[in-house]
C-alpha cells in the first residue's frame, strides 16, 4: 500500500510517500524559517499561505523521487492536529480533496503520534513496549507505549516545553529563530564556568518537568549586562547541560519504573547532540537501549505522518467519507485509541 503523508501543522511543509512493503520512497520538506525569521517567531497567517504555495510542488517532487504517479497512491494521511488551525486546514483540505479525486481514503493523523512512531522508520526498529521521550517545540512528555495508539502519559512539562525553553533562551542570548539549533551551536563553543543553573524538578520523584524557571535564571544573568562572547557561550553551554541532564535522568528513571529496557526519543529537541550523548551514556549504564529517528526525521516532516497513517490504514481505520475533513488544534495524544 502506497501512502501519501502531508504535514502542515506549523512552519514546515512536509510531503512523503511511504510504501508498506518497500519503505520510504520519497520525502521532501520546505521550511519557512527564513520567512518567519524577521518576526522572531511563526506568523500563523504567513505560514498558512506558504503551505498553499508549497504543497503541489512538493507532491511533484516526492512522486518523481518514488517514480510513481498520483494514481499509484492508495491512501492519504494528513496532520489534523495539534498545531496552528489555519496551517492545519491547508494540509487537511489538500489531502481530503486529492483523496476524493483519486477515490482513496484520507486519514487524519495526530502530529505527536507521527513523531512518536518516527523511530520505527529507522533501520534499527524498536519493538513494543517502550518508553518514549517526546521533546518538541510544544511538548515534553514521557509516555509508556504498548503499541500503535496505546499511549500512557507518565509525566510532562508543567510549563514550557523543552524546545520552547531552548527557543526563548536563545532569544535572550540574542540568537535568531528557531533558537534550539542556534543555541546548541553556541553552546558547542562554551564550557563550564563558575555559573551553575538549577536542574528543575530533577529530584521531584515523578516524571514531571518544568523549564520556565531556567529561562528566568538566564534572564537574571543577561539583564542589564553586556556579556562577552565567551560568557554567552558558557551560559548557553550551562543551559544545555541543565535541560539535557534533567531530560536524560528522568527518561532513564521512567524506563526503570516501567520495568522496560527500551527508550525511544522523538521530536525536534531529539536532534540535540548533547542530549543524545547524555542519553546514550545514562542508558548504557542502566542497560537500556535508546532508539532515535534519523536526524532529518526529528523535526517536522511528512514521512512520519505517512508512516503513522499507513499503520492505521492497514488496521482498517478510515477518516470521514465524501471529502469531509476537520482539524483539532488542541488534541491530547492519550485520547487516541489503538489502531
Ligand atoms: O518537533 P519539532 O520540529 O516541531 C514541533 O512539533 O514543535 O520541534 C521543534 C523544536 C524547536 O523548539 C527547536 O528549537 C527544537 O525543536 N530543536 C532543537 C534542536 N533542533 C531543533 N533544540 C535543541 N537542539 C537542537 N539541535
Ligand atoms: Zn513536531
Amino acid at each position: 500500500m502506497l501512502v501519501l503523508g502531508i504535514e502542515s501543522s506549523c512552519d514546515e511543509t512536509g510531503v512523503a510517500l511511504y510504501d508498506t512493503e518497500r519503505g520510504l520512497l520519497g520525502h521532501a520538506v520546505h521550511t519557512q524559517v527564513a520567512m518567519h525569521e524577521a518576526y522572531g517567531g511563526v506568523v500563523p497567517e504567513l505560514a498558512s499561505r506558504d503551505h498553499i504555495r508549497r504543497l503541489v510542488p512538493l507532491l511533484r517532487t516526492v512522486l518523481a523521487q518514488a517514480g510513481a504517479s498520483k494514481q499509484d497512491i492508495d491512501g492519504i494521511a494528513y496532520t489534523a492536529g495539534p498545531g496552528l488551525a489555519g496551517a492545519l486546514l491547508v494540509g487537511a483540505g489538500f489531502a481530503a480533496s486529492l483523496a476524493v479525486a483519486l477515490g482513496v481514503p484520507a486519514l487524519p493523523v495526530h502530529h505527536l503520534e507521527g513523531h512518536l512512531l518516527s523511530p520505527l522508520l529507522a533501520a534499527d526498529t524498536p519493538t513494543f513496549p517502550f518508553v518514549a521521550l517526546l521533546v518538541s517545540g510544544g511538548h515534553t512528555q514521557l509516555m509508556r507505549v504498548a503499541g500503535v495508539g496505546a499511549y500512557e502519559l507518565l509525566g510532562e512539562s508543567v510549563d514550557d516545553a523543552a524546545g520552547e525553553a531552548f527557543d526563548k533562551t536563545a532569544k535572550l542570548l540574542g540568537l535568531g529563530y528557531p533558537g534550539g539549533p542556534q543555541l546548541a551551536a553556541l553552546a558547542a563553543s562554551g564550557g563550564p564556568s563558575g555559573l551553575r543553573l538549577p536542574r528543575p524538578m530533577l529530584r521531584s520523584g515523578d516524571f514531571q518537568f518544568s523549564f520556565s524557571g531556567l529561562k528566568t535564571a538566564v534572564l537574571t544573568q543577561v539583564r542589564g549586562r553586556k556579556l562577552s562572547e565567551r560568557e554567552r557561550a558558557d551560559l548557553a553551554w550551562e543551559f544545555q547541560e541543565a535541560v539535557t541532564e534533567v531530560l536524560a535522568e528522568k527518561s532513564v528513571m521512567a524506563v526503570r519504573h516501567c520495568d522496560l529496557d527500551r527508550l525511544v526519543v522523538a521530536g525536534g529537541v531529539g536532534a540535540n547532540r548533547r542530549l543524545r550523548q547524555r542519553l546514550d551514556a545514562d542508558a548504557a549504564a542502566a542497560g537500556i537501549r535508546v532508539h532515535y529517528p534519523e536526524v532529518a526525521l526529528c523535526t517536522d516532516n511528512g514521512a512520519m505522518i505517512a508512516y503513522c497513517g499507513a499503520q492505521r490504514l492497514l488496521a482498517g481505520q478510515r477518516g470521514p467519507a465524501g471529502g469531509a475533513f476537520g482539524v483539532r488544534p488542541r488534541w491530547p495524544l492519550q485520547s487516541l485509541s489503538a489502531a
